[in-house]
């Protein structure tokens, strides 16, 4: 692996956004309830005392912040997420914002359509963006293009950023009993809105037409928004056609991707599970080139109809590793995977994608961030950090504000059956060893970071890193290995798969290159 930093280190490149490792909270299973506030049913062990200190919990119905989870999530936490998109998800296409609304106890319960399961409307739109703002994270809002109406819509965007003495800003006044507006910037136009499962699905053109009516007067409740038109996987005709029309309206457009291992069974070539686990997130990052061809495609029409080229970026809002045979959607535990040693491999490939990628991704949100399909999990009385728990913490703190520095790619490739089937038939190879380079100015000088993936379910390799053109000071490795691709961390063991701290300083460094500008790591 060899990195010319003197070369690179003036390639006018973007810096690499925090917000690559933004989070995602859906009212589905235990995400909310259970995962941000405490279930009602067996609250946590710390919500109860919270409630004890404060006094005002149980008064006034609201649920308790699980505080155990908001440290890990919040600015300065471990995974520090910078963005949490809510409140779904196949979820919002049902949701009436004002249901949730005004004193707990007058809230309606209702039935939700996406997971067949009840709502009680405990957590709203105060109470997410109480939570926002506690945690540091910048509250990202889909809209209900479901059941919803325009006009809904357009009072749930002046009740959060009206600063006028008008009917919805002062209701959000009056229930907060605060002055400041929530200022949520980003907005979802729908959620998966060509899907069979989402409540009111449309047609291309129909979403097409009525997204635009929506974007014409969102815009003009409050003009600073960012509006995020709804695609599918990025490289679909769907995609292709909502990005032609609404480049013109919305400020960035959503892929959804899922490596769905369970989901192919039986329909694909059986026995390759670990090889589609690894290598699929390869057909997410095909997917990221051909939506971005796609907006490339919508501006070569703007320019030539007289309009300037716009910067739409792409926002993967969701995307995970998900077995929907393992992590069935139903229940009120719906959707909760355990993650193994060899899921943690896949994962760590979708987040070399995703930091490949980086120029062309504006928001990444993880789906989602606790409990459900998630890195993290909850019990009454704990929290247990998955195996994918521990490469999101190291890039979240690493692979973020810095640029991108090329890698050359590895020459062993993987040719077997993949998934989806267009990535073994196209040109695309998906390395066994999977690499990206950041590097960050720090206040103590200039720092290279290296993600080196090794998904070769047998091959050990020595990897010899070469860097030209930089004195090294201080290395540090963070080694995430196991011989057990099944190995999981449980509540009896949680810490099975955690990562592994070597640092060398000065000297042990020194000792281990073989001249000045080389640097030989053994494993
Ligand atoms: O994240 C789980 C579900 O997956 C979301 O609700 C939906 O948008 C997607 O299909």
């Amino acid at each position: 692996i060899t990195l010319d930093v003197e070369r690179l280190v003036h390639a006018a490149e973007p810096p690499i956004t925090d917000k690559l490792y933004s989070g995602f909270l859906e009212h589905l299973g235990r995400c909310i309830y259970g995962g941000i506030v405490d279930n009602p049913n067996a609250p946590s062990h710390e919500d109860l005392l919270e409630k004890q200190d404060k006094g005002d919990s149980v008064s006034q119905g609201r649920l308790g912040w699980r505080k155990d989870v908001m440290r890990h999530l919040a600015k300065g936490g471990e995974l520090e997420i910078p963005m949490l998109r809510w409140p779904g998800g196949n979820f919002v296409s049902n949701y009436h914002w004002q249901d949730g609304i005004g004193p707990v106890s007058q809230r309606p319960k209702r039935i939700e359509l996406a997971w067949l399961s009840d709502e009680s409307n405990k957590f709203g739109t105060d109470e997410f963006i109480d939570y926002c703002r506690a945690t540091g994270c910048e509250p990202y809002i889909c809209l209900n293009m479901g059941s919803g109406t325009f006009e809904e819509a357009l009072a749930w965007v002046e009740y959060c950023n009206g600063v006028g003495d008008t009917y919805w800003a002062n209701l959000r006044r009056k229930n907060t009993g605060r002055n400041e507006p929530h200022a949520v910037k980003y907005w979802g136009l729908g959620n998966e809105m060509w899907g069979p499962w989402q409540v009111g699905n449309m047609l291309p053109f129909e979403y097409i037409r009525k997204a635009q009516q929506w974007a014409h007067a969102l815009k003009l409740v409050d003009p600073s928004v960012k509006l995020v038109s709804c695609g599918e996987t990025g490289a679909t005709d769907w995609d292709r056609e909502v990005i032609q029309t609404l480049i013109s309206w919305a400020d960035l457009h959503s892929i959804h991707f899922y490596t769905m291992i369970g989901h192919a069974k039986g329909s694909n070539v059986l026995g390759f599970d670990y090889e589609k686990n690894v290598f699929g997130p390869a057909a997410a990052e095909k997917h990221i080139e051909v939506c971005k061809s796609l907006i490339d495609m919508a501006n070569i029409s703007r320019v030539t109809q007289g309009m300037p080229a716009k910067d739409m970026k792409i926002c993967f809002d969701e995307w995970n590793v998900w077995d929907d045979v393992k992590a069935p959607g139903t229940g009120s535990n719906g959707l909760e995977q355990t993650y193994d040693y060899t899921d943690m491999l896949g994962f760590c490939a979708w987040l070399n994608v995703l930091v490949r990628k980086h120029k062309d991704i504006g928001i990444a949100c993880l789906a989602q961030s606790v409990n459900v399909i998630s890195p993290l999990m909850t019990r009454p009385n704990g929290i247990l950090k998955q195996t994918l728990y521990h490469p999101l913490a190291l890039f979240s703190k690493y692979m973020k504000n810095g640029h991108l520095l090329q890698v050359p790619s590895f020459p062993d490739v993987y040719e077997g059956p993949s998934f989806p089937v267009y990535i073994q038939q196209g040109s695309y190879k998906p390395s066994y060893i999977d690499t990206v380079a950041v590097l960050v100015k720090t206040p103590n000088g200039l720092s290279i970071r290296l993600s080196v993936l090794n998904r070769h379910p047998e091959a050990d390799w020595k990897a010899v890193v070469k860097i030209h053109g930089f004195k090294l000071k201080h290395v540090e490795i963070h080694e995430i290995y196991s011989d057990d691709l099944a190995a999981v961390n449980t509540w009896d063991k949680p810490d099975t798969i955690t990562p592994k701290v070597t640092k060398l300083n000065d000297t042990e460094w020194a000792d281990s290159i073989e001249d000045q500008d080389n640097w030989t790591v053994k494993k």
